[in-house]
């Protein structure tokens, strides 16, 4: 909060604070982190104090994921969220951000034709201050992953459930359970990291089939929904904090039972508004 008392200085409220005593998370970082067997600790943010928070309590990898189509803009799919919307999250998440690796998500349809990805990616990172993208799918991404990476900009991959997908997987459902889906993912990934992809989100998969892929691809996993063998784990801040609306996945825990804890401080704000209880002496300017 900017308190009025006391004014910035220059336009980055973070810059003044002290440094998180941690060294940068970068691309090959990530890699290190697999060969080492140091799990990568991910989560998504969308605003600075957020970025700050996550970053002090020493998360590797912050994702300014297109859920905040759902979590921040209340819609029902990922859909609408545009690429504008992206690139202002994550200026904002790079203000709070001093050693987690930043990583912009490609929404729906930016990445359709090379031309789009590059300009989109591009500005991910010039704009948005990322460091990496992140690309849901396979198929025609493979070689976008491999343009993108020519072009210096590091890509995470993103199989298994793809939410971007949603209408052609008729809703969001646990994929890779038969035999022939399993081949496909496993062949996917392999591709993708053969194309250069820096790491492998793999959402709502099997335990098993999720550590075998990680077993047999250079790149570090990213779980969500996907067991405890891959060598990170990601969720949606929302859902950790529990303040997400709605039916949670099965995958989702909440570690804070924030709603209660937000709920009673909102409820004691109510509260002491109207009781004239707020704000008190200690809260007031004495008369000058
Ligand atoms: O959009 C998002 O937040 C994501 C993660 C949950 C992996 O894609």
């Amino acid at each position: 909060m900017v308190h009025c008392d006391k004014a910035p200085e220059g336009h980055d409220l973070y810059a003044n604070l002290p440094a998180v005593d941690r060294k940068p998370m970068t691309a090959p970082a990530l890699l290190q982190a697999k060969a080492d067997g140091r799990k990568i600790v991910s989560l998504t943010a969308y605003d600075a104090s957020f970025a700050r928070l996550l970053d002090e309590a020493g998360v590797d990898l912050v994702l300014v994921g297109d859920s905040l189509g759902n979590v921040i803009q209340g819609l029902a799919t990922t859909i609408p969220v545009s690429v504008d919307d992206i690139v202002y999250h994550c200026r904002a998440v790079s203000r709070g951000l001093h050693s987690a690796l930043l990583v912009a998500d490609m929404p729906f349809l930016s990445a359709a034709t090379p031309e789009r990805a590059l300009t989109n990616a591009g500005r991910m990172l010039a704009e948005g201050g990322a460091a990496m993208v992140k690309l849901e799918g396979a198929g025609e991404m493979v070689e976008i992953t491999s343009l993108l990476v020519r072009h210096d900009i590091p890509v995470c991959a993103h199989l298994g459930l793809t939410p971007q997908s949603v209408h052609r997987l008729g809703g969001y459902r646990v994929q890779g359970r038969d035999q022939q889906a399993r081949a496909q993912l496993l062949a996917d990934a392999r591709a993708l990291a053969e194309a250069g992809a820096s790491a492998l989100v793999l959402e709502c998969v099997p335990s098993d089939l999720a550590a075998e892929v990680t077993a047999n691809i250079p790149i570090p996993t990213i779980g969500i929904g996907a067991g405890v063998d891959c060598d990170g784990q990601i969720l949606v801040v929302h859902d950790v904090l529990g303040i997400s609306p709605g039916r949670r996945p099965r995958f989702v825990k909440d570690f804070s039972e924030g709603q209660y804890a937000i709920r009673q401080a909102l409820a004691a704000y109510v509260a002491a508004v109207r009781d004239g209880s707020f704000p008190d002496a200690d809260h007031s300017y004495a008369p000058g």
